[in-house]
């Protein structure tokens, strides 16, 4: 999604802008342009352009550019196709603007303008909020009082930095449903949607909430809040930054994804570090009095891998607490009639905490009266936030994921509902000592495991190069196993563009398989669970059709590896955990198929890292 990136202070504002917004690239955007100003005096210089940074760089390289202050953004499109025009800042009068999030008035606002005789240069909902604040400044309002008046106006979420032509010392900036934080360090002050976007200049940084707006200067920062409609300043609370910049490095890989696969041993153990021991779960911190009496359903919200992560997580659940679980599509269950009340325990899971359908999803059951929580790998996040307040978060400790296509925080976001379901479970008095003991086991046998897995790396890259021209691929799986399969088909989809459908396997004949012929290769995801022979018939019947089967099984099982063309054989683990192993090699298969393919393994086109609009 889009990114930001402003600065006012002592360094090349250009550079420190450039900087950043190549900081903000992982997040996926499709124009990028910057706004500065050369000098006190001087004019603001604005360049955008549709396409890679690389194209603003060569242009803004030509120009040698120094500049006291600067904003800049990456777009990811939503109003209008991607073009030089649309790209932003946008500029009207006085006014440069970069924007995050959608201004859903934008239409009818844009409409009274065109009518007052306004001529607009974009087909942005962005560009009307550049127009209405230099209206508001032709009216003689300081530029404070312009921003509060348009916030008022404005309907949606927005994340603004904005530079006024005649104002040369000041960024404005205003927050509304789409992140934003401040930085400083001795030698000037940051604005930017997302901390990796200051990893370079080790500032300290402060969060700011929904309503906040205000200004910053070379050594001050003025902010105010819309919300509590009062005129006085708010206070910051500044913290180091979290994100270094190592973090943000490929390291030996060639791509982030890769290394962020090759990182599932250890943020594997970070999700389990201080939360078991000497066979024994303990999930400190979260405020819930969980009983049955309280809590009568669970609600899992999510979007993407991370609701087939909740579909996992619904399974261990279930049969722990023997509660109902209902895990649903945070963009469905925000507008549906939801049997939430407070007696729902509603758990976002989210890798970002910024996704706005989940976030919008967790808003719902708060005004609902039900618990909740979330399952969040960004600490302090919007979604973090909005849960702090009710039973809390449980946070991944995966560090930072950059590829967009989501792997080392799915595993974990699986490893911590197991981690929760086992912490209820044993809360309720459902769950043996012997059983807390062996699934405890299990979890702890899982970064030895899937580290011996990911020998099987240059195995998969050999196999997916058999399938470079398929345009269609199946998969399938029962139990546990079929959420997996969900996730392997929407991997093969983001990353190498083959249209992949993932099925519960027992399904296939009530449809499906009419789709299936020689042309069709098959992902067969086989447990080592009594769900084995009944696969293995699945696997038969799209056999039987032609289709090229590649099976993900235990070694051991040597009916499946018979019927098979390709077999992957996985580690004996227990059951408990079995999902995790086949998902290491769903993505691998992913990655490499996509890099064979010699496309965009970390930025698939279209897509963006965190989706913080509808
Ligand atoms: O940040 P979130 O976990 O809330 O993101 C949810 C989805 O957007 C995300 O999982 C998406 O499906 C990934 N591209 C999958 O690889």
């Amino acid at each position: 999604m889009c990114g930001i990136v402003g600065y006012v202070g002592k360094k090349n504002a250009v550079q420190v802008v450039m900087q950043g917004l190549s900081r903000l690239e992982y997040r996926g955007y499709d124009s990028a342009g910057i706004a500065f100003l050369p000098n006190v005096g001087h004019a603001t210089h604005l360049q955008k352009y549709q396409g890679q940074l690389s194209v603003l760089q060569n242009h803004i390289r030509e120009l040698d550019p120094t500049a006291i202050m600067a904003i800049g953004h990456t777009r990811w499109a939503t109003h209008g196709v991607p073009s030089d025009a649309n790209a932003h800042p946008h500029k009207y009068g006085r006014v440069q603007v970069v924007h995050n999030g959608i201004i859903e008035n934008y239409a009818h606002i844009k409409n009274q303008l065109l009518a007052e005789g306004h001529h607009f240069s974009s087909e942005t909902d962005t560009e009307v909020i550049a127009h209405l604040i230099d209206q508001q400044l032709s009216l003689n309002k300081n530029p404070l009082d312009a921003l509060r008046t348009v916030a008022d106006i404005l309907r949606g979420a927005y994340s603004l930095a904005i530079s006024l032509d005649g104002d040369p010392h000041k960024l404005y900036f205003a927050k509304l449903r789409s992140p934003l934080l401040l930085g400083r360090s001795h030698d000037g002050v940051f604005i930017a949607s997302d901390e990796f976007a200051l990893v370079d200049f080790g500032p300290q940084v402060a969060e700011l909430v929904d309503g906040d707006f205000g200004y910053i200067s070379e050594d001050e920062v003025e902010i105010f809040s819309l919300v509590e409609k009062t005129t006085a300043l708010r206070k910051l609370s500044w913290q180091p930054l979290r994100a270094v910049a190592d973090q943000v490095s490929k390291g030996s890989f060639k791509h982030f994804m890769h290394k962020e696969i090759f990182e599932q041993p250890e943020a594997i153990k970070r999700a389990l570090a201080g939360r078991v021991g000497d066979g024994k779960i303990n999930l400190p911190g979260l405020g819930l009095d969980f009983s049955k009496a309280q809590v009568k359903r669970i609600h899992i919200v999510a979007c993407g891998s991370a609701y087939y992560a909740g579909l996992v997580a619904k399974t261990d659940l279930e049969a722990m607490l023997k509660i109902s679980v209902d895990v649903e599509i945070a963009s469905e269950y925000r507008y549906r009639q939801t049997l939430t009340d407070e007696h729902t325990l509603v758990i976002a899971i989210s890798q970002s905490g910024e996704t706005a359908d989940t976030l919008a999803a967790i808003e719902k059951a708060l005004s609902l009266n039900a618990s909740c929580m979330s399952i969040c790998n960004v600490v302090g996040s919007a979604i973090w936030r909005k849960c702090e307040g009710s039973v809390g978060n449980l946070s991944l400790n995966a560090g930072p994921e950059i590829s967009v296509a989501s792997t080392k925080a799915f595993t974990s976001q699986i490893v911590v509902a197991k981690l929760l379901a086992l912490a209820l479970a044993k809360h309720l008095g459902g769950l043996s000592a012997d059983e807390e003991v062996s699934k405890v086991r299990a979890l702890l046998s899982l970064p030895h495991k899937i580290t011996d897995l990911l020998g099987s790396d240059n195995m998969v890259r050999l196999l997916a190069s058999n399938f470079i021209d398929h345009p269609k691929m199946l998969y399938i799986g029962r139990g546990d196993l079929y959420p997996i399969a969900y996730e392997g088909a929407l991997k093969m989809k983001e990353l190498a563009y083959i249209f992949a459908e993932g099925y519960p396997a027992g399904e296939l004949k009530h449809g499906p398989i009419a789709t299936v012929d020689s042309d069709m290769p098959v992902v067969v995801l086989f447990g080592n669970d009594d769900l084995m022979a009944k696969t293995l018939s699945n696997l038969s019947e799209v056999k039987a059709r032609g289709a090229k089967i590649i099976s993900i099984a235990p070694m051991n099982a040597e009916l499946v590896q018979e019927d098979s063309d390709f077999f992957i054989g996985l580690d004996e683990v227990d059951p408990f955990v079995a999902s995790l192993m086949s998902a290491v090699i769903v993505q691998l298969l992913a990655y490499h198929l996509c890099d064979l393919k010699g496309l965009d393994v970390d930025k698939p086109r279209n897509l963006a890292k965190s989706v913080t609009v509808e």
